[in-house]
């Protein structure tokens, strides 16, 4: 890197300066490798800049022109890939200006008056955490999607439902599905608002200060698609909140796959055998020739620490700093890349898990059966006959005592047993509790809101799809608006 930041040649800082950095340091401070991919956000936070100074007359027409073709001619590059990045620049704000004077000479100096790379790099930042929300946020209802059609098809299905890992009531499996949907809807909501939290633009306020010239900052803010322009210049530089946020709604998306993958991982063991996983989902051992390992959801499931790591890191960066720009706060943009990256992947290679795992209704009805995980509706259908319900557990405990006794499931008890064990039980009582105790019954008597009776399922399958369908809509929003901001901010003047 040179000593004057912008790469090869170019000197950007220095004038107060005698002696050079010394390159060691110079490496250390450099932050291009990382940042450089602000680099077609930084572009375009350029371009609306020269746009306004030229318009508010701040900088000379002619240098305002050549500035705004050079950084639209370098946007073409960049979103082509084909932008010529000069590894020794220090970082993106001055890889840019260092390539915009390479191409246009002096004039090139003039893009850099009434801004600072304080609410520069501020800017592309949040520019970069909108696009990324928005993406994640998609990427979470593709997922979402698939668990829907997975439930609607074979949602029916029977399986426990376990509380400390302990077979604990019939559920239908689209119920099961249905938790996870509803989880990452709150991530998708998370989301949202982190995109709301960036949705703010700090050009203008200069290094600390704000700026000496009559700049237009809305004007900025439209052709940026920002939704509002920040208040306090001091803030507004050192305001990483956004970058927090956006990382808590993708930690706590990745610990909800944590959880899900976790569960697939359990699953798929020879010990519990509910799901199966297809030759897509699964790795081979390079030593046990048997063994077909749950690859994708363990690294999922792991994946998860790593972003929980990269929000503690971020808070611990910000924990004591005093307002306005420091450093220290070039370190915010490695942990929400990693972050991003980290769940963006996740959330791709669960959707395939979550397309190709087979459910095997056999295994999920043994354990149904096996476990008296009906023994619940015992003590409910005599409550309901009038016994208070602690008489009713009671009994129904002796009842699962008896029954385990004798190696017989709930469903097995003869119309005499259950008469011995419930004395004064009407027979008509006994064949209701007969139907009761099957998991069939069991789940059709779950019906209140949020149940996991058939029709209740069936309710909530129809509500997850309106949410799920209205949160496609908000990304599908968002991106209408990115495109017509592309194309007025690239248009002409
Ligand atoms: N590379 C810096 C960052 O990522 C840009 C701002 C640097 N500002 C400064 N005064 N050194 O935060």
């Amino acid at each position: 890197m040179s000593a004057e930041g912008g790469g090869t040649g170019y000197r950007m800082w220095g004038g107060r300066f005698e002696g050079r950095l010394d390159p060691r340091v110079a490496r250390f401070l450099a932050s291009l490798p990382v940042d450089v991919r602000l680099l077609p956000h930084d572009l375009r936070g350029s371009l609306a800049h020269a746009r306004m100074l030229t318009a508010r007359g701040i900088i000379p027409e002619d240098a305002g022109r050549e500035i705004i073709a050079g950084l639209r001619g370098m946007i073409a590059e960049a979103d082509a890939g084909a932008f010529p990045v000069d590894e020794t620049a220090e970082d993106v704000h001055t890889l840019i200006e260092a390539e915009l004077h390479r191409r246009i000479g002096e004039g090139a100096g003039w893009l850099h008056v009434a801004r600072s790379r304080n609410d520069q790099v501020a800017t592309a930042f949040r520019l970069w955490v909108k696009a990324s929300a928005a993406a994640a946020a998609a990427a979470v209802t593709e997922v979402q999607e698939i668990l829907l059609q997975r439930a609607a098809a074979e949602g029916e299905l029977l399986l426990p439902a376990y509380t400390h890992l302990q077979r604990a009531q019939p559920a239908l499996l689209g119920h099961h599905l249905l938790a996870y949907v509803w989880m990452l809807q709150r991530d998708v909501e998370r989301l949202r608002r982190a995109y709301e939290a960036a949705d703010v633009l700090p050009l203008g306020s200069g290094a600390a200060v704000g700026v000496s010239h009559p700049i237009d900052r809305e004007a900025v803010a439209r052709l940026l698609g920002f939704a509002r322009i920040s208040a306090n210049s001091l803030d507004a530089t050192g305001d990483r909140d956004f970058a927090v946020e956006f990382l808590a709604a993708l930690a706590l998306l990745m610990t909800h796959l944590s959880r899900w993958a976790g569960e697939v991982v359990l699953w798929s063991t020879q010990e519990f055998g509910f799901v199966e996983l297809t030759d897509a989902i699964s790795t081979g051992s390079s030593l046990m020739p048997q063994k077909r390992n749950p690859d994708p959801a363990e690294l999922i499931r792991a994946k998860a620490g790593r972003v929980l790591g990269h929000l503690v890191a971020l808070l611990a960066t910000l924990k004591g700093l005093p307002p306005g720009y420091g450093l220290d706060l070039q370190e915010d943009k490695a942990p929400v890349f990693d972050a991003a990256d980290a769940a963006l992947g996740s959330l791709q290679a669960m959707g395939v898990v979550a397309r190709e795992i087979r459910f095997r209704p056999e295994r999920l009805w043994e354990a149904l059966t096996a476990g008296f995980v009906t023994a619940t509706e015992i003590s409910d259908h005599l409550a309901r006959r009038g016994l208070p319900f602690r008489q009713a557990h009671h009994l129904a405990g002796q009842v699962v005592r008896y029954a385990e006794r004798q190696g017989k499931a709930l469903g097995d008890l003869a119309p005499e047993e259950w008469a011995t064990l419930l004395p004064g039980l009407q027979r008509a009582d006994a064949d209701g509790l007969a139907g009761a105790v099957t998991p069939e019954g069991a789940v059709a008597a779950k019906d209140v809101p949020g149940g996991t009776a058939p029709g209740r399922v069936k309710e909530a399958l129809e509500a997850a799809r309106g949410v799920v369908a209205a949160a496609q809509q908000w990304v599908r929003e968002v991106e209408g608006a990115r495109q017509r901001t592309e194309e007025a901010l690239r248009a002409s003047p």
